[in-house]
């Protein structure tokens, strides 16, 4: 068990080491809790966390189709974007974003680098935006690129299930190492990176702490999302968490950038993002405060986002 930071071994680099929380050692030892945490941040610097597995399978698809473009939906800080440009332009296509709402006139840190990888924005009226690939804006897009391939905005279709289904493999494979994890518990956005790892019976029960407002409505996203995986998914090993959204998508109030900044100190060698990984490291300790998760290895899972930062400054 590696004592404090990922190491290399035989298989590459170990990405699982444990975490340490704000909270009382003692008490996580007189509750039998450990916690580890998987390093996704540190996969893929151009797509990191569960980026590149929710995409390897629409670039696959995309080139197998002939298609140009690349196309997605995303806010101006969207992680999801920022991936989809650094690897469609490594595949020769063209990325092509519809960014929520107007877009400014001095464009965000991840819109200048889709632009820097050869990208081309479209910015979408907010209604537009929600009606996704109803609109009739999407319909004259259309036109303009009949040879695009389109993603849906997080990377959130089948293929990104997929990707994140044999990310699971991987991540399991590392665990194994360890011994036996109880609970994998991970942030959701889409739900499209929970639904892989339920559709795969190496995944023991998990916990998902949505980032945004309401996000037990995800609860029926994910899991029709798993059963198109894989029809024999065990549902019952999942349950969401919903109540540390601190506000909903994007909100940091002072409370958790405190927080943030104080598991840096404690794992220094570690970064937080501030939209999806700092509210589950907060919300998986505020349930051990309540007395939650009692005789549990935890594996928290680093889904990346680190890029996010630049919205924040
Ligand atoms: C860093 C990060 N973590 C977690 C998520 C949530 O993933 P999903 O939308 O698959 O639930 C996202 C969004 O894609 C993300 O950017």
């Amino acid at each position: 068990m590696p004592a404090f930071y990922c190491y290399e071994n035989e298989y590459g680099i170990f990405m699982i080491h444990p975490l340490t929380l704000t909270l009382d050692d003692q008490l996580l030892r007189d509750r039998n809790i450990s916690v580890c945490i998987y390093r996704g941040d540190l996969e893929y610097a151009d797509a990191p966390g569960n980026k590149w597995h929710k995409l390897r399978f629409n670039l696959a698809a995309a080139k197998a189709q002939g298609a140009k473009h690349l196309i997605s939906f995303g806010g101006p800080f969207s992680n999801h974007l920022h991936a989809l440009a650094n690897t469609a332009q490594q595949e020769g296509m063209i990325p092509v974003a519809i960014v929520r709402g107007e877009l400014q006139p001095q464009l965000t840190p991840t819109l200048r680098d889709f632009v820097a990888a050869g990208g081309i924005l479209w910015p979408s009226k907010r209604v537009d935006y929600r009606a996704g690939m109803e609109s009739d804006f999407v319909s004259s897009l259309k036109g303009y690129y009949p040879d695009a391939f389109w993603v849906p905005e997080g990377g959130s279709n089948s293929l990104g299930v997929k990707g994140c289904y044999y990310w699971a493999n991987a991540i399991k494979q590392q665990a194994d190492e360890i011994g036996s994890f109880d609970t994998w518990l991970v942030s959701a956005g889409t739900g499209a990176t929970s639904a892989g790892f339920l559709a795969n019976d190496n995944v023991p029960n998990m916990l998902v702490f949505p980032a945004l407002k309401g996000g037990e409505a995800l609860l029926s996203d994910i899991h029709s999302l798993a059963l198109q995986q894989n029809p024999d998914s065990h549902l019952q090993r999942l349950s969401i968490v919903g109540e540390y959204h601190h506000g909903g998508y994007a909100r940091l109030p002072s409370e958790l950038k405190d927080y943030i900044e104080q598991l840096h100190q404690l794992n220094p060698h570690l970064r937080l993002d501030p939209v999806y990984t700092a509210k589950l490291v907060y919300g998986v300790e505020q349930e051990i405060r309540k007395g939650k998760l009692t005789n549990q290895k935890l594996l928290l899972i680093h889904t990346g986002g680190l890029q996010g930062w630049r919205g924040y400054q």
